[in-house]
C-alpha cells in the first residue's frame, strides 16, 4: 500500500515539467529580447545572478516595466541590490508583456 503511495508520487512528480518546457510564442519572443539585451549583466539562466544584476526569473510585469523602461521600482518594492548600475531601456517598452511571460 505504502509503496503503492510512493509509486503515484513519483509519477506525479516525474511527469511535471522537469527541464524546459515549450514556451508559448509570447514568452519565445521574450527569450529573444532577454537574449539580445540583458546577458551582458544577468545571467543566460534567469533563475541564476549573472556577471553584475540579479537573478531576474520570477520578476513580475509591473516590476518588469518599471525597471526596464523607467529604471525605477513599483512602490513599496525591495530592490535585491542596492546598486543603481542597471541603465533604462525605454526602446523594449512594447517588449514588456513578452519580458514578463518568458520571465514568469
Ligand atoms: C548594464 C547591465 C545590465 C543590463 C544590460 C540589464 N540589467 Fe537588469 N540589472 C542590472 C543590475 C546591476 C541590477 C541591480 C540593480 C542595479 O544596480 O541597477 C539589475 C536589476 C534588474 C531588475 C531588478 C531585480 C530585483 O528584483 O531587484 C530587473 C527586473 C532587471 N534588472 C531586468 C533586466 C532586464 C529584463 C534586462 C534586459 C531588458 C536588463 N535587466 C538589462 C544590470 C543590468
Amino acid at each position: 500500500m505504502l509503496s503503492a503511495l510512493l509509486a503515484n508520487a513519483f509519477f506525479a512528480c516525474s511527469s511535471g515539467p522537469s527541464d524546459t518546457p515549450a514556451l508559448s510564442a509570447e514568452a519565445e519572443r521574450g527569450r529573444s529580447v532577454y537574449l539580445g539585451n540583458c546577458i551582458a549583466c544577468h545571467n543566460i539562466d534567469p533563475a541564476k545572478a549573472g556577471g553584475l544584476g540579479p537573478e531576474v526569473k520570477g520578476s513580475s510585469r509591473e516590476l518588469l516595466e518599471a525597471r526596464v523602461v523607467t529604471a525605477t521600482y513599483p512602490p513599496g518594492y525591495t530592490p535585491k541590490r542596492p546598486s543603481a548600475v542597471m541603465q533604462p531601456l525605454p526602446k523594449l517598452a512594447g517588449d514588456i508583456d513578452a519580458l514578463a511571460a518568458y520571465l514568469k
